[in-house]
């Protein structure tokens, strides 16, 4: 079997690594990938981004599956045009894709279906907004509806601030339309979770729980970035709110997209805040996180290929997904600057030294030497019996890999 996978980053490592386990796959091709889905075993890189190339190589070189691993193909209805074309792939269709394309959107379907959610107002005029900011109580959180990089984001302590925020979004236009329109949202106070999951339209079958840790320097301080270390299963998704989860979020979510007659087989990831008054969904994200994957699949003991051609033939609810006992983290190496600018061109040493397994993201192959080429550079996965040795395995690995400017937190699974 030939598969297609698409995207450039740490979590397409992770899923080349976890597919190519899979004795049918002869072959994985990885568009556009980067240095260590290189040297990935049965990988091969191919310099394609567009959805015509990769539809013209998918009909060309007997591509039985195509995988796509970012969000902005998926908005962007690669899915739709591949089925136009009897091409089997894997993910939801542009307008299920909705669900993380447009936070309105999004906001909306959960209202309709009842999925439990902060309260929101969405607004397309600048000049609304702010006279609504003038009633809210503070923190208020304002989303630009669109896609944005992970920037679309702030949460505003004071009206000064909520002000300035609508007049970069929506008059400014910093995201290049993203922001025409926004979503102001109550601010929820607690932890979050990340929980992936995949679906056939029919069943949504949970992944174990995993936890980002957003914030660039230790102890939460600082910028947000794409995320710089992950842990699974996530400590504070205790059984209760598990259940809750389901109940409130899980099955309510799975009944609209029912309703709605979504053409959704593939991921779904259910952004979480754990809070004092129960449990909230924040987003749905419709592909697997960053790094959430380089920590969840090392936990996965089912087969990934298998379980995505479960979910395309509609039969999850027979598969019995299994998963390893134990706990899972990634640390994430970054280059020294990032989440601002950065250089990059580094020579990396220690890829290959370490114990477990190193997952590359930001990194180039040149003549058989890693270079730094992005700001998060890649991660050092591993799993163990405990939190605790999960932790010790993926530092001891972490430590092994140089490069000039090399930066990661020094407290992955300790942060709240
Ligand atoms: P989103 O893309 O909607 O998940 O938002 C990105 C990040 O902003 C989340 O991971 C949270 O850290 C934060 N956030 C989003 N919505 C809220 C909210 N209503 N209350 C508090 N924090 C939020
Ligand atoms: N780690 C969060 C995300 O992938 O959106």
């Amino acid at each position: 079997m030939n598969i297609l996978l698409i995207g450039s980053g740490g979590r397409e490592h992770a899923l080349a690594w976890k597919m190519a386990q899979n004795s049918k796959v002869e072959k994985i091709y990885c568009a556009p990938g980067n240095g260590g889905t290189a040297k990935e075993d049965k990988c091969e890189n191919v310099n394609l981004n567009k959805i015509d190339e990769l539809l013209k190589f998918a009909k060309e070189n007997k591509i039985e599956l195509t995988v796509v691993g970012p969000e902005v193909p998926l908005v962007d209805g690669i899915v739709d045009e591949f089925k136009k074309e009897g091409l089997k792939i894997f993910g939801p269709s542009k307008y299920a894709a909705g669900l993380e394309g447009s936070k309105s959107f999004s906001k909306d379907f959960m209202k309709k279906y009842n999925v439990k959610t902060a309260e929101y107002a969405v607004f397309e005029n600048a000049e609304a907004s702010i006279d609504y900011l003038k009633t809210c109580s503070y923190p208020i959180v304002i989303k630009a509806d669109g896609l944005a990089a992970g920037k679309g984001v702030v949460i505003c302590e004071k009206y000064e601030e909520a002000e300035e925020t609508i007049k970069s979004f929506m008059v400014d236009d910093v995201f290049k339309g993203s922001g025409k329109k926004v979503v102001i949202e109550e601010f929820l106070r607690g932890v979050e979770a990340s929980i992936l999951s995949i679906t056939d339209g029919t069943t949504i079958l949970p992944f174990v729980s995993s936890k980002d840790h957003k914030q660039i320097f230790d102890d939460n301080k600082g910028p947000n970035t794409g995320g710089m270390g992950a842990i699974a299963p996530n400590p504070y998704c205790t059984k209760e709110v598990l259940e809750s989860f389901n109940e409130e979020i899980l099955k309510a979510t799975l009944h609209g997209i029912q309703e709605e007659k979504m053409d959704f087989t593939g991921i779904i990831f259910f952004g979480i805040m754990i809070t004092e008054k129960g449990v909230y969904l924040l987003e749905y994200n419709v592909r697997m996180g960053d790094p959430e994957t380089q920590a969840v699949l090392c936990l996965m003991e089912s087969d990934l290929v298998d379980l995505i051609e479960a979910a395309l033939s509609k039969k999850l609810t027979e598969f019995d997904l299994k998963w390893h006992d134990g706990n899972a983290c990634c640390v994430v190496a970054a280059s020294k600057g990032y989440p601002g600018k950065y250089p990059t061109g580094f020579e990396i040493t220690g890829i290959e030294d370490v114990d477990n397994k190193v997952f590359c993201a930001g990194v180039s192959l040149e003549n058989g030497v890693y270079k730094t080429n992005g700001g998060r550079v890649l991660c050092a996965s591993a799993r163990g019996n405990s939190l605790e040795e999960a932790i010790e395995k993926a530092y001891a690995d972490i430590n092994k890999v140089k490069f000039d400017g090399i930066y990661y937190r020094k407290d992955i699974g300790k942060a709240r």
